[in-house]
Order: structure tokens, then sequence, then C-alpha cells
């Protein structure tokens, strides 16, 4: 039987603690037996000491351990692959990406998460399409991934209960900006659902988690070490969210503009990264291509219209309908003006997250109803020219006050100055 206090004291001193200590502290808190102030204190030990590689590991596998796994390798016969992001502004790469590599005849199954802070969540821009459903029981997730090539679904309250309640005490004890126990967090989660290969983007800068590409490695080489220790192949790309990823940054605006990534006509960025996202998973699969190749199979995807097709069949088999037209429109679209010639030096991605929030797109409490239809688009981004009265981004709202109030945030969001800024791509680094 373990000891709490001494194991407080002991990890508070910067000693270490065994495998079974740790999983004896996350089991038994996960039952209830272990208090939340006494685990609070024991995150707060961590804050200030930290985890070693062993012991995040051991963590991550008591989590895991919490609660129900699935085998999909076993379940599909076939190798699953599956992508996880950090969280960002106008990051919508799973819906583009899950279609392109179902249409290159790789599995894809993914439990996603809702939105976070000034962060969506995948599960929110699936619900604005209408008829989605992202509550489909293991049995029907494994079937579908069968029979249509992917699924994306909300994650079953049975995986990783203790994540659950772990972190909803981080988020009100100041224990979220912990490097290893967010390494634990998200790998417990991906490691549990089951894929054998895994692409995680890590998101860097000013509207993401990890604000230095420092820190962002860091954290990447945490999760393929916890990868790597559990069997699975991990790989990490560190990308750009200074500034938000793409054009548009709200529920369905940003469901439309994923549609438009599958047909080829998405923006330059994120089309990017989609295509950078699909190729690595692709080369992780049991295809047994390399990562050039797999570039080259995305590509083709994507212009011969077989992602589009995939995209189509995968809405249907989750009951919703894939026209974009049928998406939910606001009733008010304000123009946001440049207020003189230049470059564009800066768009700040938290601001407009925000914004976008602020419009009805992102919850303030955990029963907040969303706005599906609101939201934010960029026209202009970092590095673009502009002459003062341009169109730089356009604001989507419920109404004339929301829509003034977010057009004045947005243009504040945009930094113009006479020289354009140093230009750098979307993928910063790769670690795995
Ligand atoms: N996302 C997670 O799932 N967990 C964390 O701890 C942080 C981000």
């Amino acid at each position: 039987m373990i000891r709490v206090p001494e194991l407080i004291e002991r990890k508070r001193n910067g000693g270490e603690l065994a495998d079974e200590e740790i999983a004896e502290l996350v089991l038994g808190f996960t039952r209830g037996d272990v208090p939340d102030y006494q685990m609070a204190a024991w995150c707060m030990a961590v804050y200030f000491k930290g985890l070693d590689g062993r012991e995040t590991h051991a963590l991550t596998d008591a989590m895991i351990r919490s609660g129900e796994t699935l085998d999909l390798a076993s379940a599909l016969g076939r190798r699953v692959v599956d992508k996880h992001s950090t969280g960002g502004v106008g990051d919508k790469t799973s819906l583009a990406v899950g279609p392109i590599v179902a249409a290159c005849g790789v599995p894809f199954g993914k439990m996603s998460g809702r939105g976070l802070g000034h962060t969506g969540g995948t599960l929110d821009k699936l619900e604005s399409i209408p008829g989605f459903r992202v509550e489909l029981t293991t049995d029907e997730f494994v079937a579908q991934i069968r029979k249509v090539g992917i699924a994306i679904i909300g994650q079953t309250g049975d995986l990783v209960p203790a994540d659950k309640r772990l972190y909803a005490l981080r988020d009100v004890t100041a224990t979220v900006d912990i490097v290893s126990l967010i390494a634990s967090s998200i790998m417990s989660k991906k490691l549990a659902a089951g894929a054998e290969a895994i692409v995680l983007d890590v998101k860097v800068g000013d509207g993401a988690f990890m604000k230095t590409l420092d820190d962002a490695r860091i954290l990447a080489e945490q999760m393929v070490d916890l990868g790597r220790r559990e069997g699975r192949e991990v790989v990490c790309l560190l990308t750009d969210m200074d500034q938000p990823l793409g054009g548009a940054v709200g529920h369905a605006l940003e469901v439309r503009e994923a549609y438009e990534t599958v047909t080829g006509h998405g923006p330059a960025d994120f089309g990017e990264l989609v295509l950078e996202a699909s190729a690595r998973l692709l080369a992780l699969s049991d295809l047994g291509v390399e990562l050039e190749e797999g570039r080259r199979l995305a590509e083709m995807a994507v212009s011969g219209g077989a992602a589009l097709v995939a995209y189509e069949r995968w809405v249907r088999a989750q009951g919703g309908d894939p026209d974009p037209d049928v998406l939910p429109s606001a009733p008010v679209v304000r123009e946001v003006l440049a207020s003189r010639d230049g470059f564009v030096t800066r768009l700040g991605a938290y601001a407009v997250g925000v914004a976008a929030l602020e419009l009805g797109g992102g919850r303030r409490t955990k029963d907040d109803e969303i706005d599906h239809a609101v939201g934010v688009v960029c026209r202009r981004k970092r590095g673009d020219g502009v002459d003062e009265g341009d169109v730089v981004a356009e604001v989507h709202a419920r109404d004339d006050t929301s829509a003034e109030r977010a057009v004045s945030a947005v243009l504040a969001a945009y930094e113009l100055g006479d020289e354009p800024p140093r230009p750098h791509g979307i993928l910063l680094d790769v670690i795995g």
C-alpha cells in the first residue's frame, strides 16, 4: 500500500517514484480513493521537480490501464493510422487528412476532442455538418473503419478515465502546462485508442500551448519516446501556430475549407500541412511506401478526386450531409479593411481565436452551447502585401453588436509594416 503524503514529499524533494507507486497513485485517484487535494499537491510537486522518461512512461501506462483499450490491428487485420494535434486556431487538418489517407487505401481511425479555451475541437467542427453523429459505439467505430476506411468519433467515456479526472483537476490547479503531464495525457489517449502509427502535430507559437520551438521539441521528444516504449511508431511535426492555420476559424467555415482542400482548392499553408501529414501517415502505414511516394499518392488522391469521394462516403456513413451548401451560415458578414498600405508582418493567432470564441464559437463553461455558423475568415496572411482599404478578413456573426466587436479585435490582430517579414513555411521541424 502506498502512503500518498510520502510520495508527494519525495517528489517535492526531487526524488524518484517507482513504477508501482505511480500506478497505485493514478489508479487510486481514478477510483476516488486518493482525494483531489493530494493529487493536486503531487501535480504541483511534478511542476517543480519534473518526471523522468521512466516515470512519465509509468504514468502513461497507468492512465491507459485505468480504462478500456482498443486493439485495432487485431480487429481489422490492418495497421491503422491516427493523427493528433496539440491544438490551435483554425486547425481542421484531420478533416482533410483522414479522407486523403483513406482514399489511398489506409484505414484511418481517430478519436477526437472538443474545443479547449481559444482552440477549436474537431468534434465541434464535425457537429456543424447537419446530421453528423460523433458518438459511435466502439463496435460501430471498428465496423465503419472496416467498411468505409475512415471514422472520426468522440472519445468513449471508458477510454482513459484517469485522464478525464486528472485533466479537470489540472485545469483548476495551475498544473496544465507541465510537459510530462501533457505528454502522458495526450499519449495515453492515443495509445489506448489502438492505432499502431501516429503522426502528432505539435503546434508552436502565439496560438499554441507551446510558445517556443525549444519547448515544443521537448514535448515532441517525450511523446515519441512514450510511443516507442509502447511499440508504436510516432512522428511529430512541429508546425507554425503564430498565425491561424489556413483562412477559416469557426466550425462550419472550417468544414467548408477542409472540403475545398480535399478538392485541391484550399489555402496554401493549410494544403501544405495536409499533404505533409498525409504523406507521413502513408509512410508509416502498411502500404510499404517511402515518404516521397506517400506525398505523390496524397497529391494524386486530391487531384484525381478520390479524396473527395472518400470525404463524402465518410460523412454519409456517420449520418451527415457532405454538401458544403447545407452548412449553417451566419446572418451578418462584415469585412475587415486594411488601415494602410504595407505588408502583413504579424497576424496573432490567439487574438483571432478569442475573437471567434467571443462571436459564440467557443465555450466559456463546459455546458455552453456553441454557435457553429460564426467565425472569422482571414483573407490575407503573414507576408501578404495590402493596399489601404483592402479586405484582409471577414467576420461572420450572429448580430451587429458582436460583429462590430469582432471586426475591431481582428483588425488589432493584424500588424502591418513597410517590409515583408522573413518568410518561413508551416513545417518548422520533424522529430521521430
Ligand atoms: N491536450 C491534452 O489532451 N492533454 C493535455 O494535457 C494538454 C493538451
